[in-house]
């Protein structure tokens, strides 16, 4: 009898167990997912967009403002299939060597789990020291025109040598990249694959890196799927979303066409002009005075794994970007030292308070998610090369001999 009734109690158990797990498979596989179709009710503004693009409401953007409807990704600079030269740029991304402590790849602070940032306000680099800058993530950064917040760097190839050569990055000379990244054997074969012979330079490092970082192109997110004509890839609330962004929000006005960013230079406010924290922005490049405080519109897709945001890092959370806009931006007062000051930067007219509801901002913060498509991941294959090169490199003792760190 006993024995009866502990079997039943274990049977019913398991059973339970079962559904449980039954129910958490059909939980999972049925839950709202990127392909699933989203409950399509009468939202009149949702109406409005689902249609062809060019059928869309017009954005409201102030007179003059040259903007572009936010579209498909064009066809990447470098098309999307990988080389020897690109499988040789990733290593090298990725290889510690080319900093003088032999501790600091590129991607220590662009790192793919983090949306091709490092997650952090402001990085760390040689020997700790901070940065000044919040990391830019370099995602589509084969579509800009201008590199770096302030545009600074002409190409991706100009841009290598100024995190290589930084003080407070990775501290090193072209030459002692070169020596150390020849010092491993394995690279031959790839300098070879990629170049026709084993020679390291620098301008092949350079090159090799340059077109790795021209295939970070953005995946196709649900709002791709819906401007295909997929109307019931983004939810009303979505969709919604995109309209204030469009109108309401008046984003428009400086993140538009297929990248989210007019790829020019305008002050929101964040320079701190004549504080400690003070950032020039662009006018440290062109001198000129109505640049001072101005910085590069950010591209927005993917924004969701790139927190925390702007140039300083400063504003932790997407909400919060929403809030600070809603508010039409920061005005710093010009004080009594700055009275004549001729360099005392204004925010741009383009900023001003918006109105937005809550349930409003809302909507543009799942918009904005569904502009964001996939987080990166590395292969585990090639995580597990990573690994035993660094180990390979730690028993021949490899950074010791003219570290840094040692003296
Ligand atoms: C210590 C952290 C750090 C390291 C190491 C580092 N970067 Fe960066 N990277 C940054 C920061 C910070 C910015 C933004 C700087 C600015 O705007 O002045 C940036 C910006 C960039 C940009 C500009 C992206 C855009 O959209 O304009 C590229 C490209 C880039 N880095 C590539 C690299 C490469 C290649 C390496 C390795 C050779 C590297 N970075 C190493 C922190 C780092
Ligand atoms: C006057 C032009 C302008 C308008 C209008 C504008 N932005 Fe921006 N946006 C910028 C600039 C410039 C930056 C970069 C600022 C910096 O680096 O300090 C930026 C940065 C951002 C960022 C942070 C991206 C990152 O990676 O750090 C987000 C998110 C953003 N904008 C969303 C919006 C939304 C949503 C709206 C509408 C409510 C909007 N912006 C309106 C110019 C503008």
């Amino acid at each position: 009898m006993r024995t009866r009734r502990l079997w039943l109690a274990t049977f019913a158990v398991l059973s339970g167990l079962t559904l449980a797990f039954v129910g958490g498979m059909y939980w999972s596989q049925h839950s709202p997912s990127a392909s699933d179709p989203m409950p399509a009710d009468d939202d009149p503004i949702a109406a409005l967009y689902r249609v062809p693009v060019d059928q869309w409401p017009a954005p409201t953007v102030d007179e003059g403002i040259d903007w572009q409807p936010l579209g498909p990704l064009p066809e990447p600079p470098a098309g999307r299939d990988w080389t020897p030269l690109t499988h040789l740029g990733r290593q090298l991304f990725f290889d510690p060597r080319m900093s003088s402590s032999g501790q600091i790849a590129c991607a220590s602070c662009h790192d793919p789990e983090h949306g091709w940032t490092d997650g952090r306000q402001l990085p760390f680099g040689h020997l700790r020291a901070p940065g000044t800058r919040n990391t830019q993530s370099l995602i589509n950064a084969a579509f800009m025109d201008r590199l770096f917040r302030d545009g600074r760097a002409g190409s991706l190839e100009a841009q290598v040598s100024i995190p290589l050569a930084s003080d407070i990055e990775m501290h090193h000379t072209p030459a002692g990249a070169v020596q150390r990244i020849a010092a491993r054997e394995s690279y031959a074969t790839q300098f070879e694959a990629a170049f026709g012979d084993p020679e390291v330079t620098y301008p092949r490092i350079v090159s090799a890196i340059a077109d790795f970082e021209r295939r970070l192109i953005s995946r196709s997110s649900r709002f791709d799927a819906f401007i295909e004509g997929k109307h019931d890839a983004l939810s009303d609330q979505e969709i919604r979303g995109l309209h204030w962004f469009r109108t309401q929000g008046r984003c428009m006005n400086c993140h538009s066409g297929p990248l989210f960013t007019d790829q020019q230079f305008h002050n929101l406010g964040l320079n701190f002009y004549g504080r400690p924290l003070q950032d020039l922005g662009r006018y440290n490049v062109t001198g000129k005075p109505e640049d001072v405080g101005t910085f590069r519109t950010s591209p927005l897709r993917d924004v969701a794994f790139t927190a925390p945001y702007m140039h300083n890092g400063m504003i932790p959370r997407l909400r919060n970007v929403l809030l600070f806009y809603n508010k039409g931006g920061a005005h710093p007062k010009r004080g009594e030292k700055h009275a004549d000051d001729p360099l005392f930067p204004k925010t741009s007219p383009l900023l001003q308070p918006l109105d937005l509801s809550t349930e409003q901002i809302d909507d543009m913060e799942a918009f904005l998610h569904a502009i964001s498509a996939r987080q990166n991941r590395l292969s585990m294959r090639f995580v597990a090369d990573l690994r035993e090169q660094a180990e390979q490199d730690r028993e021949a003792g490899a950074h010791d001999a003219d570290s840094e760190i040692r003296r």
